[in-house]
């Protein structure tokens, strides 16, 4: 029998709705003081309640929802993904969905020595791990825990043996705390497959006392890999890719740097974001979202979860970045507004 084609649906300024970024915890066994500073996100913090998060088979509801209108790729966050309970069987039920094209998963890749394999069989394709920086002393600070940077190398390896291929790996880079180890990263992967993405750091959320002057921009990051190991740019590899490509001119593979703040990508931003707690989010930098969970909760039929996403995303004019960037040269941007937090929709 055929199956119907995905109905799609347009923003206010034509942009399609092709990817979704699920958010499956709050948690993470990091504390990044850029993301869940270990001062307030402490012992006694209060993370949602299980009846609070979505449940396996609500996400995976949702998402056969959202590609039957449009999306092909889905992306797994958190928190930290791989401490949610029971991942793979989440994945497996993910990978079985008509339409979806790229299933893929962010993580801090502290435990995925342990889980690749299980991930590669339940239907993953392809991985990103962040990592920060391989300087000790640096990763420790980043990630707030005093880990050392092992057993993330040990992830990616394990992955890389599992398949879940192409590897990516992202660092985002504060000027001052890891911008001086932006080489020895990107030739530690060097001629690995592996595509090292530098990210320049952005104002999400309110807890990272971001400012202008820790931004390391693209234009400088490339120049300064450039000086060591010469680049080319490369053409994007699909509408709407976040990062910018360059390859490095002896063949050795290539890079990505991710401009959200110095040449923002809103034009053709086609992500929708689902949080933990089962909310429709249309931008990394919103205030809030609208609430899937209670009509999932309360007998809502396929259709009516359908309309409900449609009407959010034929309203949606967010461009976040782009106006950041024209509200002031300097960057500061809308200093003091409301943004959910990084770790409730995984970036
Ligand atoms: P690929 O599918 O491999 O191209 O990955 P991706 O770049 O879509 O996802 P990933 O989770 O690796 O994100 C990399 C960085 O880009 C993170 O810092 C994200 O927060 C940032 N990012 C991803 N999507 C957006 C977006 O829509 N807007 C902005 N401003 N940043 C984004
Ligand atoms: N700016 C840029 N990237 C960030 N990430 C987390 N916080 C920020 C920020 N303020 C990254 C994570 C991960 C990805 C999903 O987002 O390190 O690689
Ligand atoms: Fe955890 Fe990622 Fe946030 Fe770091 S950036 S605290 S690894 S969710
Ligand atoms: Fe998309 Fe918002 Fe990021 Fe712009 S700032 S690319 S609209 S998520």
């Amino acid at each position: 029998m055929a199956v119907a084609a995905p109905s799609t649906i347009d923003d206010v300024f034509g942009r399609p709705l092709r990817d979704l970024r699920i958010s499956v915890t709050d948690r993470c066994n990091f504390r990044c003081p850029y993301c869940m500073p270990a001062e307030i996100y402490g012992e006694r913090y209060q993370f949602l309640p299980k009846d609070q998060i979505l449940s396996f088979e609500e996400i995976a509801r949702l998402a056969g929802i959202f590609a039957s209108l449009g999306v092909v790729k889905l992306r797994l966050t958190g928190g930290e993904p791989t401490i949610r309970a029971e991942l793979p069987t989440l994945i497996e039920m993910l990978s079985g969905i008509e339409g979806v094209e790229d299933l893929t998963l962010t993580t801090n890749g502290y435990l995925l020595a342990r889980m690749a394999d299980a991930l590669k069989k339940a239907g993953l394709q392809r991985i990103t791990v962040s990592l920060d920086s391989l300087d000790e002393e640096t990763f420790k600070k980043m990630n707030g825990r005093n880990f050392g940077t092992r057993p993330v190398l040990d992830g990616i390896a394990a992955a890389e043996k599992a398949g879940l291929s192409p590897i990516k790996i992202n660092c985002v880079v504060q000027r001052g705390v890891n911008d001086h180890t932006i080489p020895d990263l990107a030739a530690h992967f060097r001629g690995t497959g592996h595509i090292v993405r530098f990210i320049e750091f952005m104002d999400v959320g309110t807890l990272n006392r971001w400012d202008m002057k820790q931004v390391v921009t693209a234009e400088e990051i490339v120049a300064r890999i450039g000086s060591v190991f010469p680049l080319e740019a490369v053409t994007p590899a699909y509408r709407g890719e976040t990062a910018l490509r360059y390859r490095y001119a002896d063949g050795k593979g290539e890079i990505g740097v991710i401009a959200s703040v110095s040449k923002p990508f809103c034009g053709d931003c086609t992500r929708a974001r689902l949080s933990t707690d089962g909310r429709l989010v249309t931008c990394l930098f919103a205030a809030g979202g609208k609430d899937l969970r209670a009509p999932l909760r309360t007998g809502a039929s396929d259709d009516e979860l359908r309309s409900i996403i449609r009407g959010v995303w034929s309203k949606r004019r967010d461009r976040y970045s782009e106006e950041r960037a024209g509200i002031s040269g300097s960057g500061t941007g809308k200093r003091g507004r409301r943004k959910i937090e990084m770790y409730q929709i995984g970036g």
